[in-house]
């Protein structure tokens, strides 16, 4: 399973970049508000940072208006993949921005139906909201298994983004489902690098160290 970040802060991508595992940026409009920064801008410094899939929403939801919005966000980079809501007009313009050659990312996926819809319109990649499902008393990762059972069925070629991820065993669950990629916010790759045992081992090692040498 690929790791992407879920985040349009610059210094926390950097600061995870340097870490060398990281696949991938998706942003939100709720992520890129909280930067109360020009848009394009952000996703152009984003994929300069970042050699991977880099998620951009539109905030359009009519069709011209998104198919628009899609061309501008496209035209930023390569890599900028464009996120559509799961809508009528949305899957309309995932097909039509697949038949122009650029990558969609279906978002706000709630169930296995609109994922397979979806893929089948020719997104690139589906995005189902975990954490989201779990905030409903319903179980995020059963939609997960759903949703890589009918891709592996049916060998689609879509890959599956477990998103609104809300803490590490969410992405321990996803990497075991076979998620193909997982996006987490940057405080829970923090909690995921850190390990107590892994803090007492270095303090006990460089204890035993000085005790012999110093
Ligand atoms: O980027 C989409 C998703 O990851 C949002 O997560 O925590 O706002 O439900 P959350």
């Amino acid at each position: 399973m690929r790791i992407f970040i879920d985040s349009a802060n610059i210094e926390e991508i950097k600061d995870i970049n340097a870490m060398g595992f990281l696949a991938g940026v998706t942003t939100n409009p709720s992520l890129v508000a909280k930067e109360k920064r020009d848009y394009r801008e952000v996703i152009r410094e984003i994929c300069a940072i970042v050699e991977g899939p880099i998620s951009a929403e539109v905030i359009a939801q009519d069709y011209t208006g998104m198919m628009q919005e899609a061309e501008m966000l496209a035209g930023i980079h390569p890599n900028v993949v464009i996120k559509i809501a799961m809508t009528e007009d949305g899957l309309k313009v995932i097909r039509d921005l697949r038949q122009k050659g650029i990558k969609t990312n279906a978002t706000l996926i709630f169930s296995a139906t609109q994922a397979l819809l979806a893929a089948r319109a020719g997104a690139s990649y589906v995005s189902p909201f975990l954490g989201r499902v779990d905030d409903t008393a319903n179980d995020g990762l059963i939609l997960l298994e759903d949703i890589m059972t009918i891709f592996n069925q049916f060998t689609l070629d879509t890959e599956v983004i477990a998103a609104s991820i809300r803490h590490p065993v969410h992405v321990l669950q996803a990497a075991r489902i076979g998620s193909h990629i997982a996006t987490v916010p940057y405080k829970i790759i923090k909690q995921m690098i850190k390990h107590p045992l892994t803090d007492a081992g270095i303090q006990k090692f460089l204890q035993d160290w000085q005790e012999a040498f110093q």
